[in-house]
């Protein structure tokens, strides 16, 4: 895995002809760039994870594929509507980003749920990226910290006892995601230092940590220079190509 990582997550947008469209111009313009460890993530709905990975084949354009999320059911069975980690794997998935806010929020995801959905993403070799963050309320209660490290305890709860390979942290302050407000570079530095060393005394080893939260190109050329800030997750400025690449290439210059 690079050193750094830039994922976009599309959410629930785009439509065929809009995939098709964005991936042409993308892999018109990746083909020419040559980022030394970096690596590009695109995570569009799973409707189209195969419609995406077939432009790297065919285009030979140096992204990876990611899933926005995995069943917490393991292998296959009678789940009704859910993906399996394999299945994710079969198609072409390197990652797959687990536990982020808008499903803890809107879907009610809790720990347990997140820790099974990371066991299942290990056992598949889906390179999970976890994602953790307070929400405004927290924050302005001074318990950062404490929420993270709630979250956090699942991600070493599961490496401890299951083994990994690789894993990604995003910090993803909830109340900066899509409101186009992100915290300050002093208060990031902060949340990444306290994920970085918490993970190294607890696992004995350094992990990449993204940032996501309307990161856009105005911002990610200084949001890139903080300390171990590894790169993003990205959603409203991934839609786009321009504003995706521009991110990229900030990320590139570092
Ligand atoms: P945003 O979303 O860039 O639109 O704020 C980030 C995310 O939800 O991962």
């Amino acid at each position: 895995m690079a050193d750094r990582i830039v994922a976009a997550n599309w959410k629930m947008n785009k439509l065929k002809r809009e995939v098709d469209i964005f991936m042409d111009q993308f892999c018109k313009i990746l083909r020419d760039l040559n980022y030394d460890n970096l690596e590009i993530v695109i995570s569009p709905p799973y409707l189209y994870l195969e419609r995406v990975i077939s432009y790297r084949d065919i285009n030979s354009c140096n992204f990876y594929l990611g899933a926005q999320d995995v069943s917490s059911f393991r292998g296959f069975g009678a789940y009704t509507g859910e993906i399996s980690s394999k299945q994710l794997k079969d198609v072409g998935c390197k990652y797959v980003i687990v536990g982020h806010s808008e499903r803890r929020q809107l879907l009610n995801e809790d720990e347990s749920t997140v820790r099974a959905k990371i066991v299942s993403a290990l056992e598949a070799e889906l390179v999970p990226i976890v994602c953790v963050g307070e929400t405004g309320e927290e924050r302005k209660n001074g318990e950062t910290e404490k929420v993270v490290s709630v979250q956090l305890d699942s991600v070493i709860s599961v490496a401890k006892s299951n083994g990994y390979n690789s894993l990604v942290v995003a910090y993803e302050p909830v109340w900066a995601i899509g409101t186009g407000v992100t915290p300050t570079c002093e208060e990031i530095e902060k949340v990444h230092l306290f994920i970085k060393e918490l993970l190294k005394d607890a696992l004995g080893k350094e992990f990449p940590v993204l940032y996501g939260g309307s990161v856009k190109p105005e911002n990610s050329g200084s949001l890139i220079e903080i300390a171990n800030v590894d790169g993003f997750l990205v959603g409203g400025a991934s839609l786009s190509v321009k504003s995706f690449i521009d991110i990229v290439n900030s990320v590139a210059r570092r």
